[in-house]
């Protein structure tokens, strides 16, 4: 056990309620040493903070030592809710900001990961003590074929494109760990994490215990069918990343994800 964490912690987990949160929150939970996790929703909860007007924020972050910050997937300005975030971190002395990223930030074709790529700017230059977490695309996207209950899969790219997929448990671990360590360990550090293997849809599908067949759609049809409460600008971003992983997939090193899960990633 680190120094900081035997003195206890109180974590919040900004954007606690998306699928990222819980199994982050989850990874805190298991661990010795944090005292508190302030989890922060939209939604009334722990504490109900609104990203898009920063209500609830100063509250939700008072007394934390470390501020684990995750955006909502595709938003229209990520860098203003980021801005908000680390103002409200720096009026309450909060002593560590870990930002979640995605690998290959600086992807210029994709416009929500170049905000991402402003936002670990922000983070960089915010006078805080920080780190960066950059992890790949989640295979728990693909939650319906790894636990059986889709037989088909609709995919607006190649099911032949290549992605280093991590699992979100894996990721959260990392997120817990690095939070309870604290800065002394992890100030200036920028993790890309990325899964075992280079794997496309398609393994994944040939991989489930049932048989899971995937067929490629266009973009177009793919949204009109999944992309209905998608707002225009959410369309947009995601029409770009699907074009994107058609051409080039997306991948990422395991080295470092390995070194700080003490295994290889699942
Ligand atoms: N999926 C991947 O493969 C992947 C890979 C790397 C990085 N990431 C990044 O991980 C992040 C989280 O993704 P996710 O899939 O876990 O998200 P998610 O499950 O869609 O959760 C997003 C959460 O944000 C909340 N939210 C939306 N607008 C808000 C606002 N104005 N104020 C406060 N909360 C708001 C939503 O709350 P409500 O429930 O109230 O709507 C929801 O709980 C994204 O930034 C994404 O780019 C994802």
């Amino acid at each position: 056990m680190t120094e900081s964490l035997s003195r206890g912690a109180d974590i919040a987990v900004v954007g606690a309620a998306g699928k990222t949160g819980a199994a982050v929150v989850a990874a805190l939970g298991g661990l010795a040493g944090v005292r508190r996790v302030v989890h922060t929703a939209r939604r009334p909860g722990d504490h109900a903070v609104d990203l898009d007007t920063g209500a609830g924020l100063d509250e939700a972050l008072s007394g934390c030592r470390g501020v684990y910050v995750i955006a909502p997937n595709v938003h229209p300005d990520e860098p203003a809710l980021v801005r908000r975030v680390l103002a409200a971190a720096a009026d309450a002395g909060v002593e560590h900001v870990v930002y979640h990223s995605v690998a290959w930030p600086y992807t210029p074709a994709m416009p929500h990961h170049v905000d991402k790529a402003r936002c670990e700017d922000l983070v960089r230059t915010s006078g805080l003590r920080w780190t960066v977490l950059q992890p790949c695309a989640y295979a728990e996207n693909f939650a319906a074929i790894l636990d059986g209950s889709a037989s088909t899969v609709e995919l607006p790219y190649s099911p032949d494109a290549r992605f280093s997929f991590v699992r979100l448990a894996d990721v959260a671990e990392v997120a817990a760990r690095v939070l309870v360590e604290g800065p002394d360990i992890h100030h200036g550090a920028t993790y890309e994490l990325g899964g075992p293997e280079a794997l496309s849809v398609r393994d994944l599908c040939e991989r489930a215990d049932e048989p899971v067949s995937v067929k490629q759609v266009s973009v177009d049809e793919w949204m009109s069918r999944h992309g209905q409460s998608l707002s225009e600008d959410g369309r947009v971003r995601l029409s770009a990343m699907f074009e994107f992983y058609d051409r080039h997939g997306f991948l990422a090193g395991n080295a470092v994800f390995e070194s700080l899960l003490g295994r290889p990633p699942m």
